[in-house]
């Protein structure tokens, strides 16, 4: 299988380019391409993961369709043989892991939901009791399953990190009641992909959502409940009070971890079972949520 990395497709003007996907203007539609391009602390590896793209991208798709009685998403077309006639040299590039989507105007808030406590969310809670403007419970430990899911959602920065924020906050910018609506569909959405998870033998501690507008309609747009926009642990490993193993990146972290890489400058490449691994890994993930033997 062809392993994609950058992506270029002439005529067609590229909106984005992110630490994973390509997007590319299709007149009032995009086009977005997942590569196989991994990430960990925030940079892009030099090496890229067989599969990946694919499999983050046909996950995205299982959940647009599995939620979309919660809300309507931005997917159009997923199969690269309805994809426009003039798209059919670039096949090999794009099979599997492209979708064409609705272009909408992308509401600037990141709609976080958490199920567990860990990351920032532990982190803020160990100072104050808190996330945000949310009481919790005291004695939570590290990775502890919350009494309920919460929404903390965070602005989108055009660059750099987002920034937490509390719903009393991004109410006043943005208007109670699109905050209310906003934080109902993203844990109805994480509550109904969650339950379905588990039986599956994954947690989603947390994930995130982002919405847009079309028609003055709101509708679920971006990726949904992937390994990269969400915490994936595999729950027959799953003990609170420590670290949880990723599903995806462990070997890659750890890796990484055991190097003396500075966290600066560009990262080492990975050896080759690590890709090797991590591809697995991926192939588990989609092979659990999709309930299908992976094939390409
Ligand atoms: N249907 C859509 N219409 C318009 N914009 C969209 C749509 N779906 C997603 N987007 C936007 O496209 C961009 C996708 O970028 P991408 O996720 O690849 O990079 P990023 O979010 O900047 O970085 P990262 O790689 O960390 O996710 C996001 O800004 C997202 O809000
Ligand atoms: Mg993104």
């Amino acid at each position: 299988m062809k392993l994609v990395g950058d992506v270029e497709i002439e005529n067609l003007e590229k909106l984005r380019s992110g630490k994973v996907r390509e997007m590319f203007s299709l007149d009032d539609r995009i086009l977005i391409v997942t590569t196989d391009r991994i990430s960990a602390f925030d940079f892009i590896l030099p090496s890229l993961i067989p599969l990946k793209g694919i499999i983050l991208n046909k996950i995205s798709v299982f959940w647009f369709n599995y939620l979309k009685d919660v809300i309507d998403n931005h997917l159009i077309e997923s199969d690269v043989g309805r994809f426009p006639k003039f798209l059919k040299r670039y096949k090999d590039t794009l099979s599997g892991r492209s979708i064409i989507v609705k272009k909408v105007k992308i509401y600037p808030i990141e709609c976080v939901v958490r199920g567990y406590i860990t990351g920032s969310g532990l982190e803020e809670y160990k100072k104050t009791g808190m996330i945000g403007d949310l009481k919790l419970p005291r004695n939570l430990s590290k990775c502890d399953r919350l009494p309920e899911a919460i929404f903390t959602p965070t602005t989108k920065e055009v660059s750099g990190h987002d920034v937490a924020i509390t719903i009393n906050k991004a109410k006043k910018i943005f208007g109670a009641e699109m905050i209310e609506f906003l934080k109902k569909k993203s844990i109805e959405l994480y509550m109904k992909a969650s339950e379905y998870a588990i039986r599956q033998g994954i947690i989603i501690a947390d994930t995130k959502f982002e919405f847009g507008i079309t028609d003055d309609k709101i509708i679920l747009a971006d990726e949904a409940l992937t390994p990269d926009s969400s915490r994936f642990w595999p729950l027959d490993e799953y003990v609170p009070g420590r670290e949880q193993k990723s599903f995806d990146k462990q070997y890659v972290r750890d890796y990484l971890l055991s190097t003396n890489w500075d966290r600066r400058s560009t990262p080492p490449e990975l050896p080759h079972d690590v890709v090797e691994k991590t591809s697995e890994r991926y192939i588990a993930a989609y092979e659990k949520i999709v309930v299908e033997k992976f094939k390409v």
